[in-house]
């Protein structure tokens, strides 16, 4: 099987969704022998933003390729300004494309990247899970906007929240991440 693990904090060391998408791949390795895993992180190593010239061409299509050949795919996404970091929607711009992940048929649009298992690691400053900022979480919402439009509906979210409203909370909420990959069931080979 193969995995493809993706960061995008622009805080390294400190990053909270790395520990944890650290933390689920780990998770992987441990119940999945033999996983074949492939990084790629997003802040270091940016993605360029869509031209008309370099749609679904050269570096776009590799990073495509990678992502069609994936089984199981873990992406670090930190909360940046109420949605995710512009590398991490750089990399979307690149994964959907039209007549790879999805495709306007008769009914519709329907999506073609069904058979995979995508596991989020979502850090979040702030409270959205509930209470009045709710209405403003535009992460995790637009994820799985654009994973269920390319067919993807087996999407796990990992969530540390409230990492910015003291160290206590923090470490409640990064250990309580910790604990949900440490649960995290095997995924089945796709036939
Ligand atoms: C540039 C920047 C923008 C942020 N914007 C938000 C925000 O809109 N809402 C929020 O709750 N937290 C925000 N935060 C806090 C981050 O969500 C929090 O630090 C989280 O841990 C980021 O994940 P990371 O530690 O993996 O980078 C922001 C942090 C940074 C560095």
């Amino acid at each position: 099987m193969k995995l493809l693990h993706l960061d995008s904090s622009i805080q390294g060391e400190t990053s909270a969704s790395r520990a944890v998408s650290a933390a689920i791949v780990a998770r992987l390795r441990a119940t999945h022998e033999g996983l074949d895993t492939r990084y790629r992180d997003l802040a270091a190593d940016p993605l360029p933003h869509l031209t008309l010239p370099g749609y679904a061409t050269g570096e776009a299509a590799a990073v495509l390729d990678e992502f069609l050949e994936a089984d199981i795919v873990v992406i670090g996404a930190p909360m940046y300004n109420f949605g995710m970091p512009s590398q991490l929607k750089a990399w979307f711009d690149h994964i959907l494309v039209a007549g790879k992940t999805f495709r306007y048929g008769a009914n519709g649009p329907e999506g073609l990247a069904g058979a995979k298992k995508v596991i989020v690691a979502l850090s979040r400053g702030g409270v959205y899970s509930q209470g009045p900022a709710a209405p403003m979480e535009h992460a995790e919402a637009h994820l799985r906007t654009m994973l269920g439009f390319i067919g993807v509906s087996d999407v796990e979210f990992v969530v540390a929240e409230g990492v910015a409203l003291g160290a206590e909370q923090r470490e409640t909420a990064i250990e309580a991440a910790f604990a949900h990959a440490g649960r995290i069931a095997p995924v089945a080979a796709a036939a």
